[in-house]
């Protein structure tokens, strides 16, 4: 059963996030929490926060960890010490309500070198995968994990958390080219080379993605973030096309489900190939040094280890 999210109100601006592209802030709030904040003035705009609530909560009603959403009364004035001009046009073109994730203390961004210490179980894999295809998240790559492990400081084992799902729901973008059986791409998918068990997955999970948890997951999206859609009426039209859309996706997953993963050698070798292209385009002076492939050199170091 999904349920309501709770309302707080922010007091306290710690920190803008700059690893993130939307640039969330971390904020304390009266309720005594830290959260992450999304805010609604974002680049990303509306739809990602929809996106965020509607695979959050599915993701959470099916037995995967994410940590909790609340909708955030954000106040630009508690944010007057930000120095940066564009954080503060945020702040200020999301006054109102935002959404805010529970702040994970301590946890580590899952980076292939984070990986390499830590082991993910097939089944698990498999249905971050399932929910992946079924949501069309875009935004789970081996680069881009949006996954994080937590705790790490030896308290409780480290697990996988999935957050930000705010490229998730691509199909939003373009209601008239809706197809609910297109297949998902994911060759680069970050738990890829686990030998993730999606058809495990669809065979627990498909069944309890009911017309009913839907519509009360959609319900949770404040009508503010689904208003002046273009083709619907009212939010309860939008909400109801979510839920079919879903519906109609899971019920076709012999379509989309992804199987024949690539295996951690046939990526590496294909990196490789990409790599030995890229060298042979560079002049003779150029081909000694090495290709990050727009990767900063901190992130191939390996040096990242879980505390
Ligand atoms: N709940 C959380 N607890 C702790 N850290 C978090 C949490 N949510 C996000 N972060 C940190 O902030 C970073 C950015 O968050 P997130 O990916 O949600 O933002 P974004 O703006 O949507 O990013 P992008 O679109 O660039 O992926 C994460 O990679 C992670 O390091
Ligand atoms: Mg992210």
């Amino acid at each position: 059963m999904a349920g309501v999210l709770r309302d707080v109100t922010a007091v306290r601006y710690v920190t803008p996030l700059r690893s993130g592209g939307s640039v969330p802030g971390v904020v304390e709030a009266d309720d005594l929490g830290t959260y992450v904040v999304k805010f609604t003035g974002s680049a990303q705009g509306r739809k990602a926060l929809v996106a965020e609530v509607i695979v959050g909560e599915l993701a959470r009603a099916l037995g995967l960890r994410f940590p909790e959403l609340v909708l955030v009364h954000f106040d630009p004035s508690i944010a007057d010490e930000e120095p940066h001009q564009e954080v503060r046009d945020l702040h200020s073109a999301s006054a109102g309500i935002n959404l805010g994730m529970d702040f994970l203390p301590g946890a580590k961004d899952f980076t292939p070198e984070v990986a390499e210490t830590f082991s993910v179980d097939p089944l698990e894999a498999g249905r971050i995968v399932w929910l992946d295809a079924l949501t069309v998240n875009v935004d789970r790559t081996v680069h881009s994990s949006n996954l994080m492990v937590w705790p790490t400081l030896g308290i409780a084992p480290p697990r996988l958390w999935l957050i930000d799902h705010g490229a998730a729901l691509v199909f939003h973008h373009r209601w008239d080219a809706t197809e609910p059986e297109k297949a998902y791409d994911f060759r680069h998918h970050a738990l890829g080379h686990y030998a993730p068990d999606v058809r495990a997955a669809d065979a627990e999970l498909a069944p309890r993605v009911t017309e009913q948890l839907l519509r009360e997951i959609t319900a949770e999206v404040p009508d503010a973030w689904l208003t002046d859609e273009p083709g619907f009426a009212t939010p309860d039209e939008l909400r109801e096309a979510y839920a079919g859309y879903l519906h109609a996706r899971v019920r076709a997953s012999a379509a989309w489900l992804p199987t024949d993963f690539p295996t951690r050698e046939e990526l590496a070798a294909e990196q490789a190939l990409r790599a030995a292209k890229s060298q042979q385009g560079r002049p003779k002076w150029l081909q000694r040094v090495p290709d990050l492939h727009g990767k900063p050199a901190a992130e191939q170091d390996g040096a990242v280890h879980l505390g």
